[in-house]
């Protein structure tokens, strides 16, 4: 399906979402296949929170037509400390991300956002997120609001209890895939890092960190997990058995982004044990595990 969206209304779709054709400001490979863009955006900074998204599309061009969802990675300010635009990280995987490794300082990119619930306020004392390869892009910005270090949204959220500390797990496949270790260390997450080859940290999946987090003396009260879905299948059972709350940020494709098109339905345990389908743009990305119909 084709869907033109500088010819949409998106105000009547999310009140909050803006559209904009914004300047990208550097655009720098990190890690492998992963880029980090910087983009100039002052009204969706001021906006966003962590957990939410935009879509991204070449103003330029047709092909692709349909915007690519992408997750806040942080708020960057302007000398005088005011939200002046957004960092977000991407690794490339096909057409659209390709395409993107190719723009350069000045060029336009075309955004509409914020776009979805993103993940909620922490109010816990123990914190522990779980990232999967990219996945761990909303996890910086969370960490810094959790930590106090950093405001987001307008108005700002507010922290009800900080937590006393908030641990990152974040596996890859091997080393050269780690992007962004130096900015969560300087966050005050503690970071505790896997990969599936040994190369760096735990040998071995994520999973495995987190259940050592849990068997500590020190237990999360609460998860957030961003990755691949197998993973967080993963996460999501071990929490249930844990008894400790856990949220899931899902990858599902999108087409638009704000609740049109119903290309990014997710199957959700309803309250009556019946089950139904929401969309994952509008009523998502980010829902407690225990709603999902995890197989
Ligand atoms: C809410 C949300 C936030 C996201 N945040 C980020 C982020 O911060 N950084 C990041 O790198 N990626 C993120 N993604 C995933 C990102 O949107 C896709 O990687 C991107 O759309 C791929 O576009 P493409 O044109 O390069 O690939 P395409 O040419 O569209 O696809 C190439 C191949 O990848 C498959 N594919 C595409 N998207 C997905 C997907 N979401 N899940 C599984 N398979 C897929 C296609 O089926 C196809 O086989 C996010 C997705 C969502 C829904
Ligand atoms: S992407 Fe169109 S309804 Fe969710």
């Amino acid at each position: 399906m084709d869907v033109d969206c500088s010819n949409l209304d998106l105000a009547g779709f999310v009140p909050t979402a803006l559209e904009c054709d914004a300047q990208v400001v550097d655009n720098q490979c990190v890690a492998r296949n992963t880029w980090i863009m910087r983009i100039s955006c002052p009204d969706l900074a001021r906006q966003i929170t962590p957990g939410q998204f935009f879509m991204v599309r070449d103003p330029r061009a047709t092909d692709p037509m349909l915007g690519r969802p992408f997750a806040l990675l942080d708020v960057w300010e302007d000398a005088s400390g005011q939200p002046a635009g957004i960092d977000f990280g991407y690794v490339v995987i096909g057409k659209m991300t390709g395409l993107m490794t190719l723009w350069r300082p000045n060029d336009l990119c075309r955004m509409w956002g914020p776009l979805g619930n993103g993940f909620p306020v922490p109010d816990v004392d123990r914190l522990c997120l779980v990232a999967g390869g990219i996945g761990q892009t909303p996890f910086l910005a969370v960490t810094n609001e959790a930590l106090g270090r950093k405001t987001y949204g307008q108005p700002h959220r507010v922290l009800h209890r900080q937590p006393k500390s908030v641990s990152l797990c974040y596996g890859v496949r091997s080393n050269d895939y780690l992007a962004c270790v130096d900015l969560f260390q300087k966050s005050g997450a503690e970071l505790h890092i896997s990969t599936d080859d040994g190369s760096c940290g735990h040998d071995g999946f994520v999973t495995d960190l987190l259940g050592a987090q849990i068997s500590s003396d020190a237990p999360p009260e609460a998860i957030y997990c961003c990755g691949p879905e197998p993973m967080m299948h993963a996460v999501g059972k071990i929490a249930t058995a844990s008894q400790i709350p856990c949220w899931l940020s899902l990858e599902t494709p999108m087409a638009c982004g704000f609740g049109i098109c119903f290309s990014c339905v997710t199957r959700v345990r309803m309250d009556d044990g019946t089950t139904d389908y929401r969309r994952t743009c509008v009523e998502g990305p980010v829902f407690p595990a225990e709603k999902l119909c995890l197989s």
